[in-house]
């Protein structure tokens, strides 16, 4: 089942599930999988931060408190325009003061809990080429894939053009 499961995720890129460059575990649904994340995340990188969006689904600030994760936030979504913030989300991103080099992010890949608004295409390589800049890693919270455009493929293209541009990513 873990392997259908990396199938559906990285379909495209199968060479990463050839090559055995994916490791994967099952875990107690999303939720599980996040907390098994973060756990990960404590304890191969202790004094880092997890940057959340604003705002996100609430029981990630939950799952990184009970893992001892420091959080910080991120803009995202901008109530006036009812649409992504990219511009302070971008600054953000760039800015140290913000999120200091190598920081991790927490993205939602497609339909955003509870906003339903996802970076288009182009956003998402800006952000990628940003992430490589600083070194930020990022972890894709994927709940809804297949459910944002009614396509699987195209609900994993955020993750793709991370893995097009080389970073290592986490999924749940
Ligand atoms: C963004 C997001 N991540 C994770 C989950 C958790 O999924 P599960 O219900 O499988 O634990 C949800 C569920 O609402 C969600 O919206």
């Amino acid at each position: 089942m873990v392997e259908e499961t990396i199938k559906l995720a990285y379909g495209e890129y199968s060479d990463l599930i050839k090559d055995k460059r994916i490791a994967a575990v099952q875990a107690l649904s999303g939720t599980g999988a996040c907390r098994l994340f973060a756990d990960f995340q404590k304890r191969f990188s202790p004094n880092s931060h997890i940057y959340i969006p604003v705002p996100t689904w609430s029981n990630h600030h939950n799952i990184w408190r009970d893992a001892n994760v420091p959080q910080r936030t991120f803009h995202y979504y901008h109530p006036d325009t009812k649409d992504l913030d990219f511009a302070s989300l971008m600054d953000d991103v760039k800015f140290s003061q913000n999120a200091p080099k190598g920081s991790f992010f927490l993205l939602h890949a497609c339909a955003h809990n509870p906003t339903g608004v996802d970076p288009t295409e182009e956003q998402w390589k800006e952000m990628s080429y940003q992430f490589k800049v600083k070194g930020h890693f990022a972890f894709f919270d994927m709940a809804y894939q297949w459910f944002a455009s009614g396509d699987p493929e195209k609900d994993v293209k955020s993750i793709g053009i991370f893995l097009e541009d080389g970073h290592l990513i986490g999924c749940s």
